[in-house]
């Protein structure tokens, strides 16, 4: 991965942190060692073959397909693969370290429901073909409080109609997040292009709600009292 990323750095460019705090020794390893053999990354940089979605995911032997985008430290994606091991799980991450943890993690269960895509999920997104993924989640985005940062936000009308069209189903895509003013923003996004994108449906998420607490961000919004939206689509 790593030597993916300097030699096609456009790929793997996004806003926020790559790699927060230097590698460890371990994850170095890990990520050249291992990385490859759970990765779409070169198979999606040799897209120009043209591949479909279930020769790129290596998926005909699952029930379902399950994208979560922004996995972050991994556990959500981890815990999913585990408890279905007949869906396929296609993570979507560029923190280099949260790659590493979650390649650990799958090393050591020998888990073999989970394909990685450590680029900016844009590249996997224009890969994948129409109708071809059962849901998409988006576990609490990055923020970008700051109005000049919004257009960094990774939910905006271009990306959901991209999502749109590559998830079969309609209310398959989920997003959580606890910024009242991102919520408000795809909210506006959903209501200003109503001809183009298919409504969406809301809530406050609950205890009892499957997607309430699920990943690291989540748990520390709700401890500073904060509420978690969901956005469906
Ligand atoms: C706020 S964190 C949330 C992480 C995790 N979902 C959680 O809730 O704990 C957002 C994550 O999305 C990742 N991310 C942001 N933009 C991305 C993109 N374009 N492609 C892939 N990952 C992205 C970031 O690296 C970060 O780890």
């Amino acid at each position: 991965m790593l030597d993916l990323r300097s030699k096609f750095p456009d790929y793997y460019q996004y806003y926020g942190r790559n790699i927060t705090k230097k590698l460890s020794l371990s994850n170095v390893r890990i990520l050249n060692d291992s990385y490859s053999n759970f990765s779409l990354d070169k198979k999606i940089l040799n897209i120009s073959s043209k591949i479909n979605t279930e020769q790129l995911l290596d998926s005909s032997l699952f029930r379902k397909i399950i994208i979560e985008v922004g996995f972050g430290n991994g556990e959500y994606l981890i815990e999913s693969a585990l408890s279905n091991p007949n869906i396929l799980f296609v993570g979507s991450e560029v923190y280099v370290n949260g790659v590493a943890k979650v390649l650990k993690q799958i090393l050591e269960h020998d888990i073999k429901n989970i394909r990685l895509c450590g680029m900016n999920f844009i590249h996997l997104l224009n890969t994948l073909n129409q109708n071809s993924i059962d849901e998409l989640k988006i576990i609490n985005p990055d923020p970008w409080h700051k109005k000049r940062h919004f257009k960094r936000r990774l939910v905006n009308l271009e990306n959901i109609i991209k999502i749109s069209r590559i998830v079969k189903n309609k209310y398959s895509s989920y997003i959580t997040t606890d910024s009242e003013n991102y919520f408000n923003h795809i909210n506006e996004i959903f209501s200003s292009n109503s001809k183009i994108i298919h409504e969406n449906k809301n809530k406050i998420l609950s205890k009892n709600d499957t997607l309430y607490g699920v990943s690291r961000y989540q748990r520390k919004a709700i401890k500073n009292g904060k509420k978690i939206y969901q956005i469906t689509f």
